[in-house]
């Protein structure tokens, strides 16, 4: 982009960056999850391949690391593990878009542009003195590094909303082309019962837009109003993904607050049929998933690594906060959506120690087998006929601090707990679920990234992903079996990107 077409807001954050991403030391960031440039990241936008790479986008305020008027930073990869940071791609410059550019996506046009659909935030004081929130879809095109708002914008309004539908929450538009061209977007917004739906709209040229349907509506049965859809087809079913507000907890399945649901059924003749219905992670740093396609065609699933009640959980000093999850390979088993680590992450594993068949009783550390970025995969079975009431894997572990990863096969519970983590404060600490039965045998693969851990339940049938704020001299990992003994295979390694 010239610098006279670019506005003043973007050049400034542009500036910004130019001074301040430099002061903010590799070593202030986890080492393989994908993080700000600097300031404040939430939601993954525009996660998409584009010429021959990999786009991330994401809700950005690059001035400080709390939640402000967003911008759309950006980054690529050629790998999903190896990022690198681009100038923030969107400013909030247009009268439609003046308090903010929240989330959406990106796709590449038939001429090579690529093209981003996202909501614009613009708040009116209305005539009784309260100050409303406007939320219309804009788009911009660009290149994949500078971007130019399109002067038709907004081009989804809340004349484009079925009956009933409110204008104050119309938002996250998801875009897809199918096989003949054609252009997509689901949105979420908010119906007529007060809980959210999920529109679709069509194009041909992904400029003119027109109302095609309902995809789906929450009727206030998983959580109030939804966030952050995504619509695609994965192992001959059809996936919708949500972020819910203000879920109620039904059993170990979903928890209160903000929630992460997907819902795996079929798709004919403009009809979604659910079959099933689970969490989409049963950790507690988990919420805007967002998919893509690679070339190859593997449908990959990226996450903002938090929850927004415990964003005020922040290290004095800090110059970025928030990052996503490790971008996971999707696939569809009994129902289930599976979620593995890419593949090209075991590209970067180094220093493997293996042990077999270790009884484990009492509390074990294990030569080498220590560390704050790690990729551990941990087999349990039990030892003998009697068996274990419960299996423990300890890691971030010093003499104040641990967290805690628990299996009970009794009661098929895996339980994570970051109660001594070092917490600033009495947030949620720990989270409870139910995983398959096996004959108290598990397979639990565990990513540690400095703050971050992932666990993935027998190859990804279940995940659960938290952050944990243990300083970086915690780093040691035991394992233990309590009421009895195990048997245990251990595969570690450490995860370098140099
Ligand atoms: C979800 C969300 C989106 C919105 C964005 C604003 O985390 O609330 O619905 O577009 O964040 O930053």
């Amino acid at each position: 982009m010239t610098s006279e077409k670019m506005s003043e807001e973007l050049r400034r954050a542009r500036a910004y960056e130019e001074t301040y991403v430099r002061c903010v030391p590799e070593t202030e960031r986890p080492v393989f999850h994908a993080t700000a440039g600097i300031g404040w990241m939430n939601d993954p936008n525009g996660f998409s391949a584009y010429q021959g790479e990999y786009h991330l986008f994401y809700q950005y305020n690059p001035y400080s690391t709390h939640w402000d008027r967003m911008h759309w930073g950006h980054m690529k990869t050629k790998d999903f593990i190896r990022w690198e940071h681009l100038g923030a791609a969107l400013a909030p410059d247009h009268d439609f878009d003046r308090d903010g550019c929240w989330s959406g996506s990106a796709v590449e046009l038939p001429d090579g542009r690529q093209l981003l659909m996202y909501t614009g935030i613009r708040n009116e004081l209305e005539q009784d003195g309260v100050e409303r929130m406007y939320q219309t879809q804009c788009l911009a095109v660009g290149d994949g590094r500078d971007y130019e708002k399109y002067p038709g914008n907004p081009v989804l309004t809340m004349a484009d909303l079925p009956e009933g539908s409110s204008p104050h929450d119309f938002r996250d538009p998801k875009l897809w082309r199918d096989p003949e061209g054609r252009c997509f977007a689901a949105a979420v917004t908010r119906a007529e019962d007060g809980s959210g739906a999920v529109v679709l709209y069509e194009s041909e040229d992904g400029f003119a837009w027109r109302f095609s349907g309902v995809i789906d509506r929450c009727r206030n049965e998983y959580g109030k109003m939804w966030e952050c859809p995504d619509f695609f087809p994965l192992d001959g079913k059809q996936v919708l993904l949500v972020s819910p507000m203000e879920m109620q907890p039904v059993g170990l399945q979903f928890h209160a607050g903000y929630g992460a649901v997907c819902k795996i059924g079929t798709y004919e003749k403009g009809v979604f049929s659910p079959e099933t219905v689970h969490s989409m992670d049963y950790g507690l740093d988990f919420y805007a998933a967002q998919t893509m396609e690679t070339p190859d065609g593997r449908r990959i699933l990226i996450a903002w690594m938090q929850n927004w009640a415990t964003t005020s959980c922040q290290s004095p000093g800090i110059r970025c906060f928030g990052e996503m999850t490790v971008p996971r390979e999707l696939s569809i088993r009994e129902g289930c959506l599976i979620q593995t680590p890419v593949r090209e992450l075991e590209g970067y594993r180094t220093n493997p120690v293996r042990y077999q068949n270790l009884v484990v009783t009492e509390e074990l550390h294990l030569e080498g087998i220590r560390g704050r970025v790690l990729d551990l995969t941990v087999c349990v079975r039990p030892a003998w006929e009697r068996g274990y009431r419960e299996f423990q894997i300890s890691l971030a572990k010093d003499g104040e601090h641990e967290t805690a990863v628990r299996y009970r096969p009794k009661d098929s519970v895996v339980q994570i707990d970051r109660s001594r983590c070092g917490a600033p404060y009495d947030i949620v600490h720990t989270r409870s679920f139910y995983v398959r039965q096996q004959n108290g045998s598990i397979k639990l693969r565990l990513l540690m990234d400095l703050h971050s851990l992932e666990l993935f339940v027998n190859d990804g049938e279940q995940t659960a992903s938290l952050l944990l704020y243990a300083p970086e001299g915690a780093d040691r990992v035991t394992f233990q079996a309590r009421g009895g003994a195990a048997l245990m295979d251990v595969a570690k390694y450490d995860i370098a990107l140099s």
